[in-house]
């Protein structure tokens, strides 16, 4: 076997995965204000960041070959109630951000999550109502988010709520809206998982959050489900599949890669990412090699994208070797 690994061409001869920039989508968090930029203290070299100097960040994104930017914001704690309707207020930030991006940058894809949680008072992707996820309100609400996502100027709306029902939904109010073009990209097998800490501290919402989120989002004990998930949204009308957690996940991409046969991507969470962050802080693992080999991994497990904060870090690399 040593003979095809022996020198650095063999190696590359006989390579079965590879990754570049195409696979990589950065997800970033919005601000209000102006040349405004705040360090995430869980998730070290992610900031928050005001309009102005998300577009100037976009734009380095569009030189390294990033094909795709998910949105997501840093709400207002004053904006918050329990019907969570600053999710569809068009002037909210999230859209302004997204036509700002566009008309920067526009052929950078922009994803935006359809999810209550930013804007809710207790912190839940659904509405709540006496300690219960409301289902079919919920999607009442998320197909207004999506359709004022989409008329700023989204190109994929990404529903990461776990209600069920809703790719349809979604799907129906976009082309009622005219807005038959949007990709849904579902996140069709999203696990209630303890790795998503740093990122609810990124959008603020993981002090307000009341109890869990096991009623909705999956028992990080299933597969099987998440086959049926899958199923029930490529049915509804989903275009793009997403599994996350992701590096903990990678048995679940493979076996959804293998059944759908449809695109299917991957979320290195904010927890993942925190956890190599922090070891090479301590010296204990070599950043770099250790996150591109996490990112490979995702490739060789069948993902055909990863979201990743690293993006950016990874995107230079691969330019730079
Ligand atoms: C919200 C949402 C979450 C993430 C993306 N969209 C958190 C959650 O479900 O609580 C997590 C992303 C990450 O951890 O990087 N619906």
């Amino acid at each position: 076997m040593r003979r095809n690994r022996k020198t650095e061409w063999a190696r590359r001869m006989v390579r079965e995965t590879r990754m570049t920039a195409d696979d990589l989508i950065w997800p970033v968090f919005v601000l209000e204000g102006d040349k405004e930029r705040q360090a995430v203290a869980s998730m070290p070299g992610v900031e928050r960041l005001s309009i102005d100097l998300l577009v100037d960040e976009v734009g380095v994104a569009v030189d390294l070959g990033i094909p795709a930017v998910a949105v997501f914001p840093y709400t207002d704690p004053a904006l918050k109630t329990p019907e969570a309707a600053e999710a569809y207020n068009p002037e909210n930030l999230v859209c302004r951000a997204v036509r700002a991006v566009k008309a920067a940058h526009p052929n950078m894809g922009v994803i935006c999550d359809v999810a209550l949680d930013p804007y809710n008072s207790n912190g839940h992707d659904g509405i709540v109502q006496d300690g219960v996820i409301l289902n079919d309100e919920t999607n009442e609400a998320l197909c207004r988010q999506a359709v004022v996502q989409a008329e700023a100027g989204c190109d994929i709306n990404a529903p990461s709520d776990m209600m069920d029902g809703r790719i349809g939904e979604i799907r129906q109010a976009l082309d009622n809206a005219g807005q038959q073009d949007v990709q849904i990209m579902s996140y069709a097998a999203k696990y209630a998982s303890a790795f998503y800490g740093p990122f609810r501290d990124a959008v603020g919402s993981g002090g307000a959050l009341k109890g869990d989120k096991k009623t909705y989002q999956m028992d990080p004990a299933n597969t099987d489900e998440a086959l049926r998930e899958v199923a029930l949204d490529i049915a509804e009308g989903a275009d793009l599949l997403m599994v996350k957690p992701g590096l903990p996940y990678l048995d679940i991409i493979r076996r959804i890669k293998d059944s759908f046969a449809t695109p299917t991507f991957a979320y290195n969470v904010s927890g993942e990412y925190a956890m190599l962050k922090a070891a090479a802080a301590n010296g204990w693992l070599d950043y770099d090699s250790v996150m591109m080999e996490s990112l490979l991994a995702f490739k060789r497990a069948g993902a055909d994208g990863i979201f990743t904060y690293a993006a950016r870090e990874a995107a230079k690399l691969l330019k730079t070797g």
